[in-house]
């Protein structure tokens, strides 16, 4: 009775609710539930480099795009092609070995290339499917350093088409909440800005061998964050780094580092990096100012399992295991940009000067690596990444 005189009218009278922005699967959902099409978005047809670690991610998302068809993979290892085949019902798709790829670029109907072979491989292919007029879609880093990378984008300017960047973290929900956030000025001037980057589970040697090296191949992902989230450069960077694992010793590489930035502004940045995570996929973001502080933490797949036995408390469930499953959404997200580039919809939100930057970044860090000195970073006004 106490309660009555708070009743109100049927909701079924009122105007109906919006799903939050922040629940971005049921938001999708209504995208697909609402059928719009729009006659101008004709389907992108693409040509698939690499079906390893990443290029199966890329795969997935492609299988679960309406707005892209697949007619080409190319990839060298023969024995999985028919287990793909099948595997995803690739009846329509042609596949290649890297000797036949010239199929691709001379097929006027594919539009776009998706690179997800081994780095070495990239600036090669990059070049062809420019030279050949394709969009191109390609994983980091384009190049092995700051001066091909370079080419390739000059490439790209020449003959008019886009070369995207898959910065795969800059599409992930809350990542990039964060970065809204911090640009709204919600915690003012940043003071300090850090990342944790562990991967789980550690790379083949094989892989690691070809990989660039941890600076080109990993740390590039918090570069870009912090420079992205920032808007701005660094001045200074200094770097200890170690390899902890024999094998990865013996190859000359690292596997845990830690990186210091200083930015003209006055923000400090710091990296906390390593191959090899036992616990899972170790992904944070932190970013503290005079306001307060907006955090990415590791989320946790059955957070809403709660599990409590004898006399030990509660235990906590894993977060997630590798960057296949961390990052899903981001991918599918990064593709459905990519297509909206390729259609002429949306500029790309990364961009081939934040690209340099990162490799000229990663290129300090890795000097102050081997030198133990702080390496400092002069940056020409074209450099810069305003406006933004
Ligand atoms: N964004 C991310 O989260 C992320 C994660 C992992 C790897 N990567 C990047 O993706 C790339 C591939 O890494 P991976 O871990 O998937 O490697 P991988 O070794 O698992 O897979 C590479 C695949 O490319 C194929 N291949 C080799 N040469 C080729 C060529 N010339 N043309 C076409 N295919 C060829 C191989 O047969 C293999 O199937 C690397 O550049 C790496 O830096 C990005």
């Amino acid at each position: 009775m106490a309660t009555e005189k708070f009743k109100e009218a049927s909701p079924y009278v009122r105007p109906k609710p919006s799903p939050p922005s922040e629940d971005y699967v049921y938001n999708r959902y209504l995208t697909n539930l609402a059928l719009k099409t729009d006659s101008r978005d004709p389907v992108v047809k693409l040509a698939l480099f690499g079906v390893g670690r990443v290029g199966t991610i890329h795969l997935t998302s492609i299988m679960c795009s309406q707005r892209v068809k697949l007619l080409y993979i190319v990839d060298d290892v023969e024995s999985n092609w028919q287990k793909m085949e099948r595997y995803w019902h690739l009846e329509n798709v042609t596949f290649l070995s890297s000797k036949q790829s010239d199929r691709v670029y001379q097929d006027p109907d594919v539009d776009a290339v998706i690179v997800a072979s081994p780095t070495f491989t990239h600036e090669n292919i990059v070049g062809k499917a420019l030279k050949a007029r394709k969009a191109v879609f390609c994983e980091k880093p384009i190049a092995d350093n700051r001066g091909n990378i370079l080419t390739c984008y000059e490439m790209a300017m020449r003959v008019g088409r886009p070369l995207f960047c898959a910065f795969n973290r800059r599409f992930d929900p809350s990542y990039s909440s964060v970065r809204d956030r911090v640009r709204q000025g919600e915690i003012g001037h940043v003071h300090m800005i850090k990342t944790v980057a562990r991967d789980s589970p550690l790379p083949s040697i094989e892989y690691l061998k070809t990989s660039g090296g941890i600076f080109h191949d990993c740390l590039v992902h918090d570069i870009d964050v912090i420079t992205w989230v920032l808007g701005e450069y660094p001045d200074k960077v200094v770097v200890l780094a170690d390899a902890n694992i024999p094998e990865i010793k013996e190859i000359g590489d690292f596997d845990t580092v830690a990186v210091t930035l200083h930015f003209p502004s006055g923000t400090l940045g710091t990296i906390d990096l390593s191959r090899n995570s036992t616990f899972g996929y170790d992904q944070r973001l932190e970013v503290f100012g005079p306001k307060g502080m907006v955090q990415v933490d590791n989320e946790q797949p059955m957070h809403s399992v709660r599990r409590q036995y004898g006399v030990e408390g509660p235990t906590a469930n894993p977060i997630w295991y590798s960057f296949a499953s961390r990052f899903a959404d981001g991918y599918r997200r990064e593709l459905d940009h990519f297509v909206d580039i390729v259609l002429d919809k949306a500029e790309s939100l990364v961009r081939p000067k934040e690209i340099l930057a990162v490799s000229k970044i990663a290129t300090a860090c890795e000097e102050s690596a081997h030198t133990g000195k702080v390496v400092e970073l002069k940056w020409d006004g074209g450099e810069l990444p305003y406006p933004q």
